[in-house]
């Protein structure tokens, strides 16, 4: 699904020709010819997210997080129960762990997902610490983003760490 609607994105912004154009320059295994129930290197991935950003010029940290900006829309679209009955973001987002994505597990066991360790601030916030073998921070940082945009209350929103994109931690605070 991942890739799908990565190459769904990439046609919406630059045309289907220069995203042909784009895959006909990389040597994939796959060939580029990806399925949403299937599941592919994440190795392919970047190589379409940096030959896209060399194409583009858009960095290939702000092309993650304009994904997962994508992506959130079809979660909105495709799940709407996960979101049903949650009052705000900071909800939703302490949910992903322990709700969330063990249902994602259930559906799709080879799901390759990251964990969050979370913890409500008394203050009206939320700490959601980020890891994962795969570095998709700026990704994550764009469903955070998104998540907090749909529940419609302005939040701001940190990111420390996060160098190598593998952890990182978000800081989600209301805005009063
Ligand atoms: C709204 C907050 C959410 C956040 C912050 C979040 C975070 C992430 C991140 C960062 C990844 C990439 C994998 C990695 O980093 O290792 C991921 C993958 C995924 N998430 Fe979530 N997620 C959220 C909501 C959801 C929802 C609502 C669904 C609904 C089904 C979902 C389903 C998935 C699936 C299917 C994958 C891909 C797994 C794979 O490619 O193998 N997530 N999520």
């Amino acid at each position: 699904m991942v890739f799908t609607e990565l190459l769904a994105m990439a046609e919406q912004a630059v045309g289907e020709d220069v995203v042909d154009e784009v895959l006909d320059g990389l040597d994939l295994d796959s060939g580029g010819a990806y399925t949403a129930v299937g599941s592919y290197p994440c190795s392919e991935l970047f190589a379409i997210v940096g030959a896209l950003s060399d194409r583009t010029g858009i960095d290939a940290g702000e092309l993650q997080r304009q994904f997962g900006h994508w992506v959130f829309r079809t979660f909105e679209q495709g799940y709407p129960q996960f979101f049903a009955d949650k009052a705000g973001a900071l909800e939703m987002l302490e949910a992903i762990e322990g709700q969330v994505h063990v249902e994602v597990r259930k559906l799709y066991p080879d799901a390759e997902l990251p964990t969050f360790a979370t913890r409500m601030l008394e203050e009206g916030g939320l700490e959601m610490q980020y890891r994962s073998d795969r570095p998709l921070v700026a990704f994550c940082h764009g469903l955070v983003e998104a998540c907090v945009a749909h529940f419609d209350r302005p939040m701001q929103i940190t990111r420390t760490g996060g160098a190598d994109g593998r952890e990182a931690l978000f800081v989600i605070r209301e805005v009063r």
